[in-house]
Parts: C-alpha cells; sequence; structure tokens
C-alpha cells in the first residue's frame, strides 16, 4: 500500500524513482527507500544508540531496509585510497549548488544515495600510477592532474558537470563503510537539482562521444541507487509544532 506522508503538500518538481542506468557491463541499480537518516558524530557507539531510537521511532510508518556503519578512513580516504571530496564546494558555493532557491521549497535539496563496493584485489593489483590515471589526482598528497593531461576515462572528467563551460557542482559527503572482506563507498551526494547527479551518472556509465566510460566503475559495483527529497528545516519545524 501507498502511504504519502504529506499527501495536502505538493510534490517537489524532481522527486522521481531513482533512473535505472545500464550499459555494457555496467549498472546502477534502483533500489527502494523512502527516508534516509544520516546520523553524524565522532562516536559510533553514539551513532548506533542515536539510530536504534530513530528506528523505533519510525517503526509504525516504516520498516527498516538498510544501516550502514560509515566511518572517517586516514586523511578523508575513501577504500580506494585516495582523498574523496577536496572538490567539493566550500562556503557560499556550498549553499548555491545545494539548497533550492526557488518555490515551493526553498532551502530544500535532492540526495542520492548508493553503496558500492569496492572490487578490491582487482585495484590493489593496479600500479600507482595507473590509479592516478583513474581518479586524475596524486594518491599520497591529493594533487589534482592539469585539465590538459587527464585521461579522458578519468573519473573526476567523466563526473564533472559543465554547462557551456561552466562547471554546476554538487556536495559529495561519501562514506566508507565495511571490513577487511567486504566494503565500499557510500555515495551521498547533494545538489538543488536532482538533475546534475543524474547527468553525472550518466556521463559516468556511459561511453559519451568520446567513447570512455568512467574507469573507476570497472574497479566498484553499485549495489543501490535511490533518490530522496531532503525537506527545508522550516517544513519540518512545522511538521513538528
Ligand atoms: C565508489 C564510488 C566513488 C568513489 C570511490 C569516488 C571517489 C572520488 C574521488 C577520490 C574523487 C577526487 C577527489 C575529490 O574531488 O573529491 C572524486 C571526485 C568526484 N566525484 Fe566521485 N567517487 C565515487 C562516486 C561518485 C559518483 C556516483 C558521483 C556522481 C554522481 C561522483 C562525482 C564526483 C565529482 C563531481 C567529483 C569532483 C570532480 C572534479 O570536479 O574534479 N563520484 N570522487
Amino acid at each position: 500500500m501507498d502511504l504519502a506522508l504529506f499527501p495536502n503538500e505538493p510534490m517537489p518538481n524532481e522527486l522521481h524513482p531513482f533512473i535505472e542506468l545500464r550499459s555494457a557491463d555496467r549498472h546502477f541499480p534502483s533500489t527502494p527507500g523512502d527516508i534516509f537518516v544520516m546520523v553524524k558524530s565522532m562516536r559510533m557507539d553514539l551513532n548506533y544508540q542515536a539510530s536504534k531510537y530513530i528506528l523505533s521511532m519510525f517503526k509504525p510508518i516504516a520498516n527498516g531496509i538498510q544501516d550502514i556503519q560509515g566511518y572517517k578512513y586516514l586523511d578523508d580516504r575513501d577504500l580506494i585510497d585516495f582523498v574523496d571530496g577536496t572538490e567539493n564546494p566550500k562556503n557560499i558555493e556550498r549553499a548555491k549548488a545545494v539548497i533550492i532557491d526557488s518555490e515551493p521549497y526553498i532551502g530544500g535539496s535532492y540526495l542520492i544515495v548508493q553503496q558500492y563496493i569496492d572490487k578490491q584485489e582487482k585495484w590493489d593489483s593496479l600500479t600507482t600510477e595507473y590509479q592516478e590515471g583513474v581518479i586524475e589526482r596524486t594518491k599520497m598528497d591529493d594533487i589534482e592532474i592539469a585539465d590538459d593531461k587527464k585521461k579522458p576515462y578519468a573519473h573526476n572528467v567523466k563526473s564533472k558537470v559543465e554547462i557551456d563551460g561552466g562547471e554546476i557542482k554538487m556536495l559529495r559527503q561519501n562514506r566508507p563503510f565495511g571490513n577487511a572482506m567486504e566494503h565500499g563507498t557510500m555515495f551521498i551526494g547533494f545538489a538543488k537539482t536532482a538533475n546534475v547527479m543524474e547527468t553525472s551518472l550518466k556521463q559516468m556509465i556511459e561511453p559519451g562521444e568520446k567513447g570512455h566510460h568512467d574507469k573507476l566503475l570497472d574497479f566498484v559495483t553499485a549495489k543501490t541507487g535511490t533518490l530522496y527529497f531532503v525537506p527545508p528545516q522550516s517544513f519540518l519545524d512545522e511538521m513538528s509544532s
């Protein structure tokens, strides 16, 4: 049975099921999920406790589907050992990239969450030089390679969204998760239009005009994919009053 939590409120313009994508042997599945809660603190035990209470609070209206404990790894690296998040917009540019600035949901945002499992052995069998070509940043000190030297299949070439030569940013709060046997990255991306992230995903998975998909996808497998709407704080305040 479909249950709308806010049946009398307008639907956010771009809220729809995550768009499944396939190209050759690459797949971005679309998986169910209505409510996403991200609990962040410096203490995993408190995160667990908060999550336990939040889950029981939602019990009357929702079943838990997945609880992933992410963590900070070394100096903000993902588990393929590269620093992740460096090119995120900062300060006012961050707000401009993420926060919806038009009615009816000024202050809201869109969120895409995907769980990726690393193909660690395959990744580890590459030389550092090759890995750096996949990301097009240096591994040790996280320096971006010059644009004219980047490989056309590099992750930071294929994921970057440009319109008329101008870059359209998103905010990524990726979190590593898992253990030595199975692990990967939770891609957690926010933007003021879902379209920015959808365009990025399409560019990554499809070969495009130049015939190259994002090489990073040869070393990770997407297991889930869900699009959410993040309501503005004012909306949540109103609901709770
Ligand atoms: C396994 C999943 C992923 C991993 C391990 C990963 C890792 C990285 C790393 C290491 C960087 C370079 C450092 C940085 O600027 O943050 C990066 C950049 C970036 N990634 Fe990802 N990423 C993943 C998935 C995605 C997905 C699904 C998207 C888009 C929907 C995406 C979009 C971006 C963007 C836009 C950049 C910045 C490009 C630039 O302006 O240089 N990433 N990612």
